[in-house]
């Protein structure tokens, strides 16, 4: 009752910045198990949405939506890749204005979370952390490495500058403040989150501080700061995580920081749809029991320009898409759909009183009849000065963050035999004196081919696109882009390369020339607009490129899809005449595009990013078997030991049966353990084979149980073709290894089908995969 009493007050009574400055009479403090505000229990129930994602002209359209569904709070990431894009030139106006985004916010009578990272993960380009970092080759990233620290601190004590007087000790309406990001997942450096916690305070930060991680005391003891509240951040089953959390944190108020409402999406996989009823009950759990609660995301919206991170290894990469819809609440668009109004619900019930704002009027959508691109440029024909190294340089060795790089040697002599590429990051176009010879894809784990060039003066031009650095997990110090280490013919290095730069950061001036097919191609087209409104550009006939609104680079777009049109907000349109321009990487269907009023979600399969082909199967052999047994039903983590450890590189785990008789196996981690009690990391290894993966109704590709993200899984195919058990996957150590067991964690996607029945076999060959349909 006290706590409805003054969620309601705080709701209610918010009152606009300018009033609270003057009279700076709110205070928010933490007791034994309670967030006070104003001395009074405090039930945070917030909704995260990042000003960088969100059209600046459109954040007081979303943060009225977010006060219209019950939400007393808003929280954000502080991306510092985009406040210092190049080191030392800070950017904090405009769509990065976090001061005025705050402001908007309580005038809107929402309470602000600030997120300063250094890192965020957040499906953002390097976790947030800009590239220039990686220049230096030995940085050691969310470390206390002095070649990381020093840069992370001068940041943190700018950032703070930025919304220090928006505090809400200061009469502003900022509550709390984070340090760092799931840090207890990632590393136990104590040193560096002790630094951050100090920088932030000495900077001026003084209202509480908190940490997030995933439930698990080998989280806690790894991220804990005195002085830090701990906080968890899942995607379901809050009940059973917060007992987990009372068992190492018994005090202090209990918050969900992040409940994931739906999930993000990569390019080539299947749009994420999580319906409103798989979260509702956890989300009702929380907010009945009083516990705060962070909706992440509320509103997803963009990752503009060349911002959408990636997960993945040396191994395995799914790049992130320009959407960040999330299937959130709000749609990209800011529309509202079915979970708003759920989760709303869910808010009034717990509050019956709550008296919630009307939802805006909602922004006009328009469409935009078809129009056509004239092609009007070739990179090819605009290269601008190269700079010679021997080997291939990264582009962050060049001062180059994103956009593209051309690679050319030229040669006298043959080119026979296998070309090697290490590393692809991420696509790489080679041709041979002009004619295209293929395309290496790092999401196929592709870096090499055959080439067959007759004796003579050549010359070898690699186009390199990045798609994204990895933003999640230990890969993060490795993710130059372009080649990082060698171009090899036959083993050998080739010497000598002219790199040419597109940093593609501004348009600029490019000098129209001659089509070269095959090439990357410029082409313009414009349309008019008599009412602004938003649109979506449908990308369909396209193949794969980049494309800019009026000298502004919205994004990527790609034919494989989930995503099959750009968001473009009306309030980046001009009244007449809007520019297009495009630079396309592939093969165009058609040069043209068109304006439709919602996303098209489709994805063009492509059955080559699965781990077997269509009649093969495993062969195992009873002396690889090295433990069979029983996994027990139930959620969370589960190890299992081998009666002593065995020796070998290549793991086979297989399904023979799954609970509830399913002949379906899910399962959403795997990971080896050796001799010494370590995880095998899972950078090192890669998926070689799966049975069976489900692909056309959800996403259930191997590689999802080496991601580390306990929302998605190895999903055996259930749509159709559906196999009986057993299912079997391989997992590549990379080298041998004295393997002592393994931990598992089910499934928890559409199908539950947790593994009952199951064999281990440990080899240090490759198993023999044979082909029924070849005798
Ligand atoms: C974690 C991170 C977030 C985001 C989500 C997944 O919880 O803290 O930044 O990456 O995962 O969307």
């Amino acid at each position: 009752m006290k706590i409805k009493q003054y969620l309601l007050a705080s709701v209610l009574t918010l009152i606009s910045l300018q009033d609270v400055t003057a009279q700076a009479k709110h205070t928010f403090t933490i007791d034994k198990n309670n967030f006070m505000l104003d001395g009074k229990p405090f039930q945070i129930i917030s909704g995260e949405m990042h000003y960088a994602r969100v059209p600046r002209a459109y954040w007081r359209d979303r943060l009225k939506k977010a006060r219209a569904m019950g939400l007393n709070t808003i929280c954000t990431y502080m991306f510092w890749n985009a406040h210092e894009p190049v080191q030392g030139r800070y950017d904090f106006k405009d769509n990065l204005d976090i001061a005025e985004f705050c402001k908007e916010a309580a005038e809107e009578g929402l309470w602000v979370i600030i997120r300063p990272g250094p890192y965020t993960c957040a499906e953002w380009d390097l976790g947030g952390l800009p590239s220039w970092l990686l220049k230096n080759k030995n940085i050691v990233l969310r470390s206390s490495d002095p070649n990381y620290m020093p840069h992370t601190l001068k940041f943190l004590n700018r950032a703070v500058q930025s919304f220090k007087n928006v505090q809400i000790t200061k009469g502003g309406n900022v509550l709390m403040v984070q340090v760092e990001n799931e840090y207890g997942e990632y590393g136990s450096d104590k040193a560096y989150l002790n630094s951050i916690k100090h920088t932030l305070l000495d900077a001026g930060v003084d209202v509480p501080l908190f940490n997030c991680d995933w439930a698990g005391k080998k989280y806690y003891d790894k991220g804990y700061v005195e002085g830090v509240i701990p906080t968890l951040n899942f995607g379901g089953n809050a009940k059973k995580n917060f007992e987990t959390f009372a068992g190492y944190a018994p005090n202090g108020p209990r918050f969900n920081s992040e409940f994931w409402t739906g999930w993000f999406d990569y390019w080539g996989g299947k749009h994420e749809v999580h319906s409103a009823q798989e979260k509702l009950a956890d989300f009702k759990w929380m907010v009945d029991n009083g516990i705060s609660v962070n909706l992440y995301m509320f509103h997803g919206g963009t990752s503009n320009g060349f911002f959408p991170g990636a997960n993945g290894s040396n191994t395995y990469f799914t790049p992130y898409t320009t959407s960040y819809d999330y299937d959130a609440p709000l749609n990209e668009n800011g529309e509202p759909n079915e979970k708003f109004f759920a989760f709303r619900d869910v808010i009034l019930h717990k509050y019956p009183e709550l008296k919630l704002p009307e939802l805006p009027k909602p922004i006009q959508k328009i469409t935009i009849p078809e129009f056509k691109l004239t092609p009007f440029a070739s990179l090819q024909h605009n290269l601008p000065a190269p700079r010679f190294f021997d080997t291939p340089q990264p582009m962050e060795a060049l001062d180059q963050a994103y956009g593209l790089i051309l690679y050319a040697h030229d040669f006298d002599g043959e080119l026979k035999g296998e070309l090697k590429i290490t590393r692809v990051m991420d696509r790489a176009t080679i041709y041979v004196d002009g004619k295209k010879l293929g395309v290496l894809d790092r999401r196929l784990n592709q870096s090499a081919l055959q080439v067959n060039t007759a004796a003579g003066k050549h010359r070898l031009e690699i186009w390199i696109e990045p798609l994204g650095r990895v933003n999640f997990g230990a890969a993060i110090d490795h993710e130059r882009k372009g080649i990082t280490e060698g171009v090899y013919l036959n083993g050998k290095a080739l010497k000598g390369w002219q790199h040419y730069q597109f940093p593609l950061d501004r348009l600029g001036s490019f000098k129209a020339s001659a089509r070269k097919d095959g090439y990357p191609e410029l082409m313009k087209g414009s349309f008019q607009v008599n009412e602004i409104g938003d649109t979506y550009l449908d990308t369909r006939n396209l193949d794969h490129g980049l494309l800019w609104l009026n000298d502004k680079l919205i994004g990527r777009y790609w034919s494989i899809g989930p995503q099959q049109t750009l968001y473009i907000p009306g309030c980046w349109l001009k009244k007449g005449n809007n520019q297009i321009t495009v630079l396309e990487l592939g093969n165009p269907k058609n040069r043209s595009l068109k304006g439709v009023k919602d996303q098209i979600w489709a994805t063009q399969l492509d059955s080559t990013l699965l781990h077997s082909k269509a009649g093969q199967q495993l062969v195992l052999s009873q002396d690889q078997l090295v433990k069979a047994g029983v996994l027990t039903d139930k959620e969370g983590w589960q190890n299992v030991q081998l009666d002593k450890p065995v020796t070998g590189r290549y793991i086979c785990l297989e399904s023979t049966s799954s609970y509830e008789q399913s002949p379906v196996a899910s399962i959403a981690e795997l990971r080896i353990i050796d001799a010494r009690g370590q995880e095998v990391p899972r950078e090192e290894c890669s998926i070689l084979y799966a049975d069976s993966e489900e692909f056309e109704k959800e996403n259930g590709l191997a590689t999802l149980l080496m991601d580390n993200q306990p929302t998605t899984s190895w999903q055996t195919r259930w749509s159709h073709e559906k196999r009986a058990q057993p299912h079997q996957v391989v997992i590549d150590l990379g080298k041998n290894i004295s393997v002592a067991g393994f931990s598992y964690l089910p499934g928890a996607q559409k199908i539950k089908a947790k593994v009952k029945d199951f064999n281990l076999y440990v080899s240090k060959a490759m198993f023999l995969i044979q082909d029924k349909n070849e005798k």
